[in-house]
């Protein structure tokens, strides 16, 4: 039978994530895996999650254990809304939808928003999955540079007004503001005011992906674009999966209400609702106080890991390396001297059994050749060192080859 007939036009767009394609080559446990995003296992709090589990199915087994409402659960929805008005973010239940994780809440941006050939304006880099998400609705990219303050709104003022003088408007501006995947960068304030000023002039809407706010190490918080936003512009997403653990597949969405409607009518098609169970646990997390206590906890652990993999990059990469030292989140971004191509150095690298994601994967425009992320979460502090080790030696030996 030939399938290929059958498939839909837009199915030619989308593309196996190379993360998760990557992933594949790192499960052998010899190798030391800085390519995924995830959480450390020995953080996840298995006995609190033990007595919250047994606690749900004797108090709201019933419930917990149907369907739900496509919105979520209503006192989710609520404790949610509250905890997101301590970072100025004024919202109501009715503000708030939960999702299947941040990434069913990219894809269904990309459902209600995206006719195919639509643009939409996203950093170089940017979060892959982002990327991958959007793609799947045949859209165009246009890229806007970061530096160290995160997405150059100047830049994006230019950009946006040269779309405009060809009579394209983009739909939206899709940004990571804090502690960026995988840039690791925030954003000050002063560039969130802009970039909402920009959108308020083209009439657009902003998509904030913020599932790394509360992972700070050091400095003050910024707040969120959302808190800023007084036209109902902005669509801001954040997820249980870095505070909590990602198997609760657990997110939400806060906008405003005409748009929290408008993406539920196209959540019920895909999923009718989220993850009951995982709701009811997500709120007791919340009401006994549980999870600002996890977040703390793994404050504490990936401090250190953080360090460790900085201090280490600077002691075994070559001298003209750079990498800055992310105030939070869980990566550092490295863009490494001469002429290295970090995507076909990948496989120089499994061989020493260590890996990482190559730069490309996360740039809509084909650059970010010589650069590469490394996540610091979910390694030992040994295994850390062991790996950046590793690699250094990798860089080392690739230099001389490509010299
Ligand atoms: C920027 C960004 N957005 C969204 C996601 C998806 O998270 P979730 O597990 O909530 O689907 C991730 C996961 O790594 C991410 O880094």
């Amino acid at each position: 039978m030939n399938i290929e007939r059958l498939y839909a036009e837009r199915t030619k767009s989308m593309r196996p994530s190379e993360i998760r394609e990557l992933l594949k080559l790192t499960q052998n446990p010899e190798i030391i895996s800085f390519a995924g995003g995830l959480p450390n296992p020995a953080s996840f709090p298995i006995r609190e999650m033990e007595e919250v589990s047994k606690c749900v199915l004797q108090r709201y087994g019933k419930l917990a254990l149907q369907y739900g409402p496509t919105e979520g659960l209503r006192h989710l929805r609520e404790n949610l809304a509250n905890r997101s008005k301590k970072d100025g973010i004024d919202a109501t239940a009715e503000n708030v939808l939960i999702t299947a994780g941040s990434q069913q809440a990219l894809d269904l941006v990309g459902r209600i928003f995206i006719n195919p050939g639509d643009t939409i304006i996203v950093g170089l880099p940017t979060y892959l999955g982002a990327i991958n998400a959007f793609r799947s609705y045949e859209v165009n990219f246009v890229g806007i540079p970061l530096d160290q303050d995160g997405m150059q709104v100047d830049v994006l003022e230019e950009k946006v007004r040269e779309l405009d003088k060809k009579g394209i408007v983009p739909k939206f501006i899709y940004v990571v503001p804090t502690f960026q995947n995988p840039a690791g960068v925030v954003m000050p304030e002063s560039r969130r005011r802009k970039l909402l000023d920009v959108a308020s002039q083209y009439d657009l809407i902003v998509i904030e992906d913020d599932p790394y706010g509360k992972l700070r190490y050091e400095g003050e918080p910024v707040k969120p674009i959302k808190a800023f936003d007084d036209e109902g512009r902005v669509i801001y997403m954040s997820t249980f999966s870095k505070i909590l653990c990602p198997g609760l597949r657990l997110a939400w969405i806060i906008a405003s209400e005409p748009l929290i409607r408008k993406l539920t009518i196209g959540k019920q098609a895909m999923d009718l609702c989220t993850n009951t169970f995982s709701q009811y646990i997500a709120n007791e997390f919340i009401e006994k106080g549980l999870l600002d206590l996890h977040i703390m906890k793994i404050i504490e652990m990936y401090k250190p890991k953080r360090d460790i993999m900085i201090e280490c990059i600077k002691e075994y990469f070559p001298p003209n390396t750079i990498c800055h030292k992310p105030k939070g989140g869980m990566f550092a971004w490295v863009t490494i001297p001469g002429k290295i191509d970090t995507e076909k150095m990948f496989f120089d690298a499994i061989k020493e059994k260590v890996a990482y994601i190559h730069g490309k994967a996360f740039y809509v425009n084909g650059g970010g050749a010589n650069s590469m992320r490394l996540n610091f979460s979910y390694s030992s502090n040994e295994t850390i060192r062991e790996g950046v080790k590793r690699l250094g030696k990798v860089i080392e030996k690739k230099l001389k080859e490509t010299s």
